[in-house]
């Protein structure tokens, strides 16, 4: 399958997921990356790896209708299969979505429904929770609100700042994304209703 990764960001996690194709961990191909921040370190990451990087800033459309409508052309250009998101910082619209539609992933540093929206490790540290952790779901309209595909556990220490949590879940991001995707590419992922049932290789 072929992915598009969208990237505001750091990209560790499109890191990650570059990782894992290169260690056959991941059978998929990265069509393309693509980012609303020109000085996303994402876009970096790919210099040199045969993997077409494109920015497309939100600026420079009238409405975020038009700015979604140059995404997904930008997506089926490449043929992308699934749209990654890694760190991507816009709430996609329903008509992007309905294009998309069970194709859009998504990761998130929480257990959700706990804590979605931003800064989720520091919303996590204000409750006082001892579990923490992230989860990949599959993007609908809502914030952080789609069917859950995969979720681990972190503990939180009472010691941790925002920022040595957020550094604890990304070690576990870098190897659940991957795995999902893969998940995803294998076929081994239905829809029932808002749940994701997880089936068995060559089932
Ligand atoms: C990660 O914490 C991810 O869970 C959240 O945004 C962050 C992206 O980090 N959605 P990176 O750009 O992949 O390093």
């Amino acid at each position: 399958k072929v992915l598009g990764i969208l990237a505001s960001g750091r990209g560790s996690n499109l890191q990650s997921i570059m990782d894992a194709i290169l260690a056959d961990r991941l059978q998929a191909k990265i069509g393309v990356v693509i980012s609303d921040k020109p000085e996303a370190n994402a876009l970096r990451r790919v210099i040199g790896m045969d993997i077409p990087a494109v920015c497309i800033e939100r600026r420079k459309f009238a409405s975020k209708q038009d700015f979604e409508q140059a995404l997904a052309a930008e997506l089926k250009l490449h043929r992308v299969d699934l749209v990654v998101l890694a760190g991507f910082m816009r709430l996609l619209g329903s008509e992007f979505l309905s294009r998309f539609a069970g194709r859009v992933m998504n990761i998130h540093p929480s257990l959700l429904p706990s804590f979605p929206g931003l800064e989720a490790q520091q919303q996590a540290i204000d409750y006082g929770v001892r579990v923490s952790g992230c989860t990949v779901h599959f993007v609908d309209q809502g914030v952080d609100s789609g069917p859950i595909i995969l979720q681990e556990a972190v503990p939180v220490l009472p010691e941790d700042t925002a920022g040595i949590l957020a550094e604890r879940i990304l070690a576990v991001e870098h190897v659940l994304y991957p795995r999902a995707i893969q998940l995803f590419c294998q076929g081994q992922l239905k829809l029932a209703g808002r749940r994701v049932l997880l089936e068995e290789r060559g089932s």
